[in-house]
């Protein structure tokens, strides 16, 4: 190719330096996304982003479930007594048998849930059947596949074509061929480790999750690369085209 950055006149390389800056941030604000939203999925808000918080945010914590969790948070001051709690948190335990509904769990929901669920104000949430409830107490299996279908699409489509643009720049500098080729299929492939390993962790395993997160990194390095470089060429190499 024998157009370089370094030769591009002003006016582009600073149409160009700009778009990377905003690319910059846009990396930039996804890992502060990851480490103010993603980093509390383990119910751990402390230090950064875990492996644990990944295995929640795509495999789900599947020794817990929604109903469980609400009795002992927000839902904690309508059960009078530890002993209702522990009743309904052994009925989960227990595999969730009608038997057992029948003979504990439903007086306890008819006696203190159920003129809110669904009557009062969470009406969407109904807590009246043995069937409500069971559904309630289903473990928790992260995202459904619905959920992280959308997802992916909308993410596949965005980053593809930031991946394809940043490497698009990135050819153009003057950096060794093999650099550039590495510079050029980084983004895309952290791009398919990425999504690919999504669900595998949800599907598959929770092990997933490192791969999940060697990805978030070798996007970071990607970005810095393509960014960076290019920045490089635009503004502090020295042409040396023969032109
Ligand atoms: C005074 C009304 C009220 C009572 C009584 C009540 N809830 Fe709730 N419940 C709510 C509201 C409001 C929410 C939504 C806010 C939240 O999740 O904390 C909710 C949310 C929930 C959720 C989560 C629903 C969702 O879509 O995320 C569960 C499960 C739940 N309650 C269970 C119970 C159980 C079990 C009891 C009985 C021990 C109970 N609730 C009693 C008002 C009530």
């Amino acid at each position: 190719m024998s157009v370089r950055l370094s030769q591009l006149p002003v006016e582009l390389k600073i149409a160009i330096s700009c778009f990377l800056l905003a690319m910059g941030y846009a990396y930039l604000f996804a890992q502060i996304n990851l480490q103010v939203n993603t980093r509390k999925a383990d119910g751990d808000a402390t230090g950064l982003a875990t492996i644990q918080d990944i295995v929640v945010t795509y495999h789900g914590d599947r020794s817990q479930t929604l109903l469980g969790t609400k009795i002992n948070g927000t839902m904690r001051e309508h059960l009078p007594t530890e002993e209702d709690k522990i009743a309904i948190e052994q009925w989960i335990k227990n595999g969730r048998t009608e038997e057992e509904y029948l003979e504990i769990v439903q007086q306890l929901m008819d006696a203190y849930c159920t003129n809110c669920h669904p009557y009062g104000d969470r009406p969407e949430y109904p807590l009246e059947t043995y069937e409500q409830v069971y559904q309630a107490a289903e473990p928790d299996r992260g995202p459904s596949i619905g959920k992280l279908a959308k997802f992916t699409h909308f993410h596949a489509f965005g980053m593809g074509v930031f991946a394809f643009l940043l490497s698009g720049i990135f050819t153009f500098t003057s950096f060794s061929p093999p650099f550039r080729y590495f510079g050029v299929v980084l983004p895309f492939l952290s791009i398919f480790l990425d999504i690919t390993s999504w669900w595998l962790t949800k599907l598959v395993s929770p092990v997933f999750a490192y791969a999940v997160y060697l990805a978030g990194l070798m996007t970071g390095v990607s970005f810095a690369v393509a960014i960076l470089g290019s920045l490089y060429d635009l503004w502090i190499r020295t042409s040396t085209a023969e032109s």
